[in-house]
């Protein structure tokens, strides 16, 4: 079958751009607004972009309806700059599914998921205290593309669990850490237990000697 997302409505790109660029990590972000209220909300069209310098980016779409409202995480980035990327793993995977629904404003996501926060090193939003890694983040652009935004924040400190780093790399346990990762929309995601893969990168003249 063949679609012409040209002509397409939205929501035939969304659920066919959702169950192929999957899994996806997912990024819970907290974020404050301009008098200090924390935002928390997870989003899975999130991806490290590159690492000179360091860049994640991630794409907020408008709250739905008529009016190009944004969502709070993206108005509070803009207006404040600053964010912080918590890793989503198994463990808080329901607080996480929490933090996305729409409580009426002022209601408090992390209170109601009953997570709670802890401060960040360098910017001002706290990292969520039961999540096992984050990143903190500055705004560095964020573009405004019809009804979505995308922001990419410059990664400026990390925070890991001891027990997740081995300091020699530094690198992640991540067999250990067991993220989860988004699977089409609706509710649907994948774990990362047990379900590790290792496939060494060829060399050419590996690959020629068993070729010959
Ligand atoms: C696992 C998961 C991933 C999500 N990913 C996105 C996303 O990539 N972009 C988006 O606009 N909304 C995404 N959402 C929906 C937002 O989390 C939801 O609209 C949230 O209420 C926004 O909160 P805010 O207004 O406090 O920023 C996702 C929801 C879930 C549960």
């Amino acid at each position: 079958m063949r679609f012409d997302l040209e002509t397409a409505p939205a929501n035939v790109a969304y659920k066919l751009l959702v169950g192929l660029v999957a899994p996806r990590p997912i990024a819970l972000i907290t974020s404050m607004d301009e008098h200090g209220r924390i935002n928390a909300a997870p989003f899975s069209a999130y991806n490290y972009l590159c690492t000179d310098p360091p860049i994640v980016g991630i794409g907020v779409t408008d709250r739905p309806g008529e009016d190009r409202v944004p969502k709070d995480t993206a108005r509070n980035i803009r207006r404040t700059g600053e964010f912080v990327v918590n890793v989503v793993t198994e463990d808080i995977a329901e607080q996480m599914n929490i933090c996305a629904t729409d409580f009426p404003h002022g209601v408090s996501e992390v209170e109601m998921a009953g997570l709670t926060t802890a401060p960040s090193q360098v910017v001002k939003p706290p990292r969520i205290a039961e999540a096992h890694a984050a990143l903190e983040c500055r705004e560095h652009t964020t573009m405004e593309i019809g009804r979505s935004r995308i922001i990419l924040g410059r990664v400026v400190s990390v925070y890991v669990d001891d027990r997740f780093i081995d300091a020699e790399g530094p690198y992640v346990k991540a067999e250990e850490l067991h993220a989860i990762g988004r699977m089409n929309g609706l509710g649907n995601y994948a774990r990362t237990r047990d379900a590790f893969l290792v496939i060494p990168r060829v060399p050419y003249k590996e690959w020629k000697k068993s070729h010959s």
